[in-house]
């Protein structure tokens, strides 16, 4: 017995029409840009889950041990009866290990934008919870998110938003989504989610460029991916993977630069390339502690605890929704 509920479907973004739109868009601006959430189709999906295994890559590694040393304070922080709400869910397996901690956890609602991901993943983690109401959402959570009728059981809602996500968006979109999330878990509903400290630059860049090539090869599947689904020409071997430090803005920014001057041809829209020139296909922030406290604060956040690891990697945070008092 499971208590797996029907998938909900919402703004999906895997729509061929709003794909076709957001590149020609991206492909039209000055400099070039891609948007990275299209990195992650099942391939992308694929090498991000290496990118995750590789020693270059610390950020996967370090919140789990985070996540796992730090579990029974953060339960407790957390409390009893609570739904969680995972933004992009993928495998789900960062939530299992809050879920065997927390005390009665009420129920799960599971989002990802990947359809079949969030398919087999809901289904394996209910037959391992099967007291456990499961709620699967394929959806965009850049988008609105409905979140199905609770449990009367449920007191509370938190959301979880691990894996340093919320760097991949510029200001001022990553106050909207804190902002939005504030607004799902409601007053005094929790906010549980990982972010990627500052750091020495080369560590940084190290991390984003391995030597084993594999972001290299997740950066230019983009590439690929809009040949695969737009009829495109992209020839993903004539750009270089380049990844960056900028320090003004605290990000790391990965980009994709021709080597050559050429003409890309997506569904009948020519793009001119002339050589060196780059398409920026991704933005990482990292944050210092006290940042992230201060762009969670202007989305209604307040911070209550906070976890790290011993060199000061990667920090879980733990935040409440502000009761509005106007
Ligand atoms: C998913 N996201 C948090 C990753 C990051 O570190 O910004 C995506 C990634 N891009 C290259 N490597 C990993």
């Amino acid at each position: 017995m499971t208590s797996l509920h029907a998938e909900t479907d919402e703004n999906l973004i895997d729509s061929p029409n709003t794909f076709l739109t957001d590149v020609l868009k991206g492909l039209s601006e000055v400099p070039k840009t891609l948007p990275s959430k299209y990195f992650y189709d099942a391939e992308g999906a694929r090498l991000f889950t290496k990118i995750s295994r590789l020693d270059a890559y610390y950020p996967t590694r370090t919140e789990n041990k985070i996540l796992s040393d730090h579990i029974k304070s953060i339960s407790e922080a957390i409390g009893p009866n609570k739904a969680l709400i995972e933004y992009g869910s993928g495998a789900l397996d960062k939530v299992r290990v809050l879920l065997s901690a927390l005390q009665n956890p009420a129920a799960l609602v599971a989002i990802d934008i990947s359809r079949e991901q969030l398919r087999i993943a809901t289904k394996i983690l209910a037959s391992d919870f099967p007291s456990l109401p499961v709620y699967p959402m394929a959806a965009d959570f850049t988008g609105p998110i409905k979140v199905p009728k609770m449990p009367k059981t449920v007191e509370g809602k938190v959301a979880f938003f691990p894996g340093s996500t919320i760097g991949n968006f510029a200001p001022p979109e990553d106050a909207k989504l804190l902002t939005a999330i504030a607004k799902t878990v409601g007053p005094k509903g929790k906010v549980l989610i990982g972010f990627d400290l500052k750091k020495d630059s080369t560590r940084l860049i190290k991390a984003y460029d391995d030597p084993q090539g594999v972001t290299a090869a997740f950066n230019k599947n983009i590439l690929s991916r809009i040949n695969r689904e737009l009829n495109a020409n992209f020839i993903p071997s004539l750009f270089d993977h380049v990844v960056r430090y900028n320090s003004t803005a605290g990000r790391i920014e990965m980009h994709l630069e021709s080597q050559i001057e050429q003409s890309v041809n997506v569904t009948g829209n020519i793009f001119h390339f002339t050589p060196k020139e780059t398409v920026h296909t991704e933005n990482s922030y990292k944050y210092t502690i006290d940042e992230f406290t201060v762009l969670a604060n202007h989305a209604g956040l307040s911070r209550e605890a906070v976890w790290s690891d011993p060199d000061q990697l990667f920090a879980v945070i733990l935040l409440t929704a502000k009761v509005d008092e106007r």
